[in-house]
């Protein structure tokens, strides 16, 4: 692979069992130069975060991001090769792939909807692209207990300053054009898979002939005394990431879970705070995913930055000072100052409102699909962080993986099949993080009584998500 500059713009050229191809040289996700990525059996992997490249038509093939690459015509005269390119693909490095618009008369207004979406996340968002990519040219309604159009949620805790519109996974007129139709602050309150209908909490109700279940997760919330005073947040929205930055600034900020979240938000408070401290069950953070040499490395990186950490004991009390945060306790009976406290200790499926439907959750409110996100309900789908699916190079174990990428992925199978293209869910587990300039890729999965240095960092990942097309798995 080589970049070629071509006045306009660069493209990237392909050399592939003798042939050439020129394509786009930018990952349309976040920017990679993809001439760093891997060619492997007709596609190219970005080097970041692995989406993958069909180099035959430019098409995303695998996750994440929601657009292709441009290709460009290449001829071959006298041992020399012509690229032709159009200045406007040059500048934009990225395609939208052709979709349907929607055609039914019903849109809008009408109390019935062809494919209801519950969820406007990522599993959300792609499961109705993908539709409309594959032609279907009928009512699509996504519906999300967010104000915002879908966003890209891993950047609120890697940025917590950005602002929605700059979060945006599409605008607005990409929705209009598409006939997308998006319910925003729009929580649906009751599933009714017999008469296929979802009521809202405002009491509107909409039926629908299919159905994706995709809302994500909740975030756990601390449960000692005083949980309620001012100043304590999850981060789940760009409003929670804006507020923590806001009241932040200059004062004392405590993080408590040092898992990826939350050291991403310690890292990116450093420069922000006059002080951040972490409080965590653990010895070392990360020890269970990248085992303890990896882990101690990346808590030398902290405290390097100033991060202060207090390990293996709890928070037993936020206390307030006219209802504001001033102190965390923790069960150590150490006193930490603070003004603002982010906790980060894990999630949980958001599907309560699931427990009076007639579809299956299991003990912990996961909704269980086989490998073509169907739920027990024909008809009603599921997919992302709310889901266990079975993963194929695990016996087909059925397992839950809150990945960007993985919720992707599913929404894709799940709109293939809700037109019957029989798709199943084949791709490789996937999560990044970045932390003071330092980004941090992890591929697989790691299964119960694991221990340390199963889930290996880098040159790792290039070899599993290269390896997938040979495993078909
Ligand atoms: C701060 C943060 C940082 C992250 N960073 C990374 C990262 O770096 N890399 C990575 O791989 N993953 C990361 N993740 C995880 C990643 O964001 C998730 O795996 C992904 O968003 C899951 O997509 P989803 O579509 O299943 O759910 P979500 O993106 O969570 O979307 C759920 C949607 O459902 C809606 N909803 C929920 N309940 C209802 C209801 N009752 N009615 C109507 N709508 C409802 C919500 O409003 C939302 O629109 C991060 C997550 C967070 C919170
Ligand atoms: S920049 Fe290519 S996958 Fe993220």
């Amino acid at each position: 692979m080589r970049e070629v500059e071509l006045g306009w713009g660069k493209v990237l050229l392909v050399k592939d069992n003798g042939e050439f191809h020129a394509l786009g040289h930018k990952c349309p996700h976040y920017g990679a130069p993809l001439v760093k990525g891997v060619l492997s059996r007709g596609r190219v992997r970005c080097p970041w975060h692995g989406a993958c490249f069909n180099i035959g038509t430019g098409d995303l093939e695998d996750f994440p991001g929601l657009d292709s690459l441009h290709k460009f015509q290449v001829k071959i005269e006298k041992e020399k090769v012509y690229v032709r390119a159009s200045k406007q693909a040059l500048q934009l490095q990225r395609r939208t792939k052709v979709m349907a618009k929607c055609i039914s008369p019903s849109a809008g207004h009408s109390s019935s909807t062809n494919v209801l979406i519950v969820g406007a996340g990522a599993a959300g968002l792609v499961c109705a692209e993908t539709l409309r990519q594959e032609g279907f040219s009928d009512r699509i309604v996504l519906c999300t207990l967010d104000r915002h159009l879908p966003y890209d949620r891993p950047k609120l805790s890697k940025s917590l300053d950005a602002q929605p519109e700059q979060l945006a996974l599409r605008p607005k007129e990409f929705f209009r054009a598409y006939g997308i139709e998006v319910l925003t602050e729009a929580q649906v309150v009751t599933v009714d898979v017999r008469n296929k209908k979802v009521v809202f909490k405002d009491g509107f109700k909409l039926e629908y002939s299919k159905l994706l279940l995709a809302p994500g997760s909740s975030p756990k919330m601390l449960s000692c005394k005083g949980k309620e005073v001012e100043n304590v947040f999850t981060i789940r929205t760009p409003e929670d990431a804006n507020r923590v930055v806001r009241l932040a600034r200059g004062r004392n900020a405590v993080v408590v879970g040092a898992g990826f979240l939350g050291m991403e938000v310690a890292a990116y408070l450093t420069e922000k705070a006059h002080s951040v401290s972490v409080v965590e069950l653990e010895e070392t953070p990360f020890r269970r995913f990248l085992g303890e040499r990896v882990g101690r490395a990346l808590m030398k990186m902290f405290e390097n930055n100033r991060v202060k950490f207090y390990m293996q004991t709890e928070v037993s009390e936020l206390r307030a000072q006219e209802g504001k945060l001033k102190e965390v306790v923790l069960k150590s009976s150490k006193v930490v100052r603070a003004d603002v406290c982010v906790v980060g200790i894990g999630a949980v499926p958001a599907t309560g409102f699931l427990r009076q439907s007639s579809i299956n959750l299991d003990s912990r409110g996961f909704i269980p699909v086989n490998k073509m996100m169907q739920t027990n309900v024909p008809g009603v789908f599921a997919a992302g962080d709310a889901v266990t699916f079975p993963l194929a190079w695990r016996n087909n174990r059925k397992v839950n993986i809150p990945h960007w990428q993985m919720a992707h992925a599913q929404g894709r199978v799940a709109a293939q099949n809700m037109l019957a293209q029989e798709a199943e869910i084949s791709t490789v587990p996937y999560l990044w993080t970045a932390m003071f300039g330092k980004s941090l890729r992890y591929a697989g999965n790691r299964w119960p009584g694991q221990g340390r240095g199963q889930v290996r960092l880098g040159v790792w990942l290039r070899c599993v998500r290269s390896a997938e097309v040979e495993l078909g798995s």
